[in-house]
């Protein structure tokens, strides 16, 4: 066992973990942040997603020591006073969520997404989050709400 610390959604965490302790591991099991979802065991499906200094990352191909002293964002730090981020209220007002499992991961890899394309156009998106798969919504309504957050709103 060792122990690890970073910041985790603004606040300085710290835990004992095994050396094979994955990010995503760490992030529901000791704090119980469970909004980042596990979806598969092959690096694939992107549920997992996070922000790590500021670049998404797939929280299930990083080890939890790996990320000492780093600054991690999970989707419960988003909303902010009551008030859901605007790739969240995005999400929301285009319906592009069904069962939502996807969802935590999905908004993480936009975000990142629109942050370093501001304007992204709709084969951008696709392209971008090829990494993050959804099995309820066809995608539409997801690359209609990435845009709309895009657009600011
Ligand atoms: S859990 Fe599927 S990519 Fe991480
Ligand atoms: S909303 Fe169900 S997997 Fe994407």
């Amino acid at each position: 066992m060792a122990t690890v610390s970073m910041t985790v959604n603004g606040q300085a965490v710290s835990g004992d973990v095994e050396g094979r302790t994955l990010l995503v591991q760490f992030l529901r099991e000791n704090l119980n942040l469970t909004g980042t979802h596990v979806g598969c065991d092959t690096s694939q499906c992107g549920a997992c997603v996070v922000h790590v200094n500021g670049d998404s990352m797939k929280s299930c191909t990083m080890l939890a020591l790996e990320a000492e002293g780093a600054d991690v964002t999970t989707i419960e730090g988003l909303a902010k006073g009551g008030e859901l981020h605007p790739m969240q209220q995005a999400f929301k007002d285009n319906h592009g969520l069904q069962c939502g499992f996807c969802t935590p991961g999905m908004v993480m890899s936009a975000i990142d997404l629109v942050a370093k394309n501001p304007n992204p156009d709709e084969a951008t998106i696709r392209e971008q989050l090829e990494g993050n798969i959804c099995r309820c919504t066809g995608y539409h309504n997801i690359v209609k709400a990435v845009q709309q957050a895009a657009q600011g709103g």
